[in-house]
């Protein structure tokens, strides 16, 4: 009788053993894809950011800025670099490409935002770019 209430205690304990890896193994299957999706999220809008960036018919701010990898840039304007520690909270970084005016009301920048030069989405994605640098 005891020796058979001891087997029955280890069968329920290598069953929990199992049931808990079989939750671990569900849960990081589980969170694995989303967590990807989040980041490739991310680093698309700064793909597709460095792209409407470098773009001479959208952000074209080379001509003003240097940036890392852009050809021949020009020097007018302070080189986009840090970003992160100049701007530490991103919505400012997004007013300024959004309209450069009212940091600077002599500003040489173009208000990319309210002269709708480039649309909304693709300062959401410039800003994502600029941050990342
Ligand atoms: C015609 C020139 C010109 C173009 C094009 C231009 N900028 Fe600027 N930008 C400036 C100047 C000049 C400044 C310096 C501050 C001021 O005068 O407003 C500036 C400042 C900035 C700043 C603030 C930097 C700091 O350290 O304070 C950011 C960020 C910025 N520009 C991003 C961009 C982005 C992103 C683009 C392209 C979508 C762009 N700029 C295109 C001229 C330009």
């Amino acid at each position: 009788m005891r020796k058979k209430s001891l087997q029955l205690v280890s069968v329920t304990r290598v069953i929990s053993v199992l049931l808990a890896c079989m939750l671990l193994v569900t849960f990081s299957v589980s969170a694995g894809p989303a967590a990807k999706d989040q980041s490739k999220a991310v680093s698309k809008d700064v793909q597709d950011g460095k792209k409407v960036a470098f773009s001479r018919k959208k952000g074209n701010c080379l001509a003003c800025h240097m940036m890392a990898g852009g050809e021949a840039p020009g020097n007018i304007a302070p080189p986009l670099i840090v970003m992160k520690s100049r701007f530490p909270d991103i919505k400012k970084l997004r007013a300024q490409i959004w309209d450069a005016v009212v940091r600077n009301p002599e500003s040489s920048m173009p208000p990319f935002g309210r002269h709708r030069i480039i649309s909304e989405k693709e300062i959401d994605q410039v800003t994502a770019y600029i941050w990342s640098l």
